[in-house]
């Protein structure tokens, strides 16, 4: 019978351990739907800008706080649904077929007026 030696056993396991103590508050800090890839920033140039940086078509402008403050108000998960589905003058998927559901998060963040951050 083979006898394994303790040390090489616990090592391993003990490092691991740290290793994950010193990746959790990175997993945890890290939003990744919170800064827009290359791919986003184009599918929201070739979708969404069109409309939504044209005055006077009723669509809410990008970063214009008033137009945004009542549908902000509604959530984001309720926006959410408004673009896959579509609502009133805002197309189904607002044209991006190739958008998943973060795509979707980021572009409307990048839509919304910038937030003032709180002391
Ligand atoms: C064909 C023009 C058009 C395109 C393209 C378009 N939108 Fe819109 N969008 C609108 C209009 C018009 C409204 C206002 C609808 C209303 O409430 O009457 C709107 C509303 C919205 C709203 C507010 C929904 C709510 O709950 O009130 C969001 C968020 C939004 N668009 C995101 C997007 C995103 C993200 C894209 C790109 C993927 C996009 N739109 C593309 C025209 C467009």
């Amino acid at each position: 019978m083979i006898d394994c030696p303790r040390v090489t056993r616990s090592a391993p396991a003990k490092s691991l351990g740290l290793l994950l103590l010193c990746l959790l508050p990175v997993t945890l800090l890290a939003d990744p739907a919170a800064v827009p890839t290359q791919r986003q920033l184009e599918l929201f140039s070739s979708n969404c800008v069109q409309c939504h940086a044209r005055p006077g078509i009723g669509a809410p402008l990008m970063g214009n706080a008033g137009d945004w403050k009542s549908r902000q108000a509604q959530g984001e998960e309720v926006m959410l649904v408004n673009v896959v589905e579509g609502i009133r003058g805002m197309p189904p998927l607002g044209y991006c077929s190739a958008c998943n559901e973060d795509d979707f998060r980021v572009l409307i963040r990048l839509l919304l007026p910038a937030t003032e951050q709180q002391p």
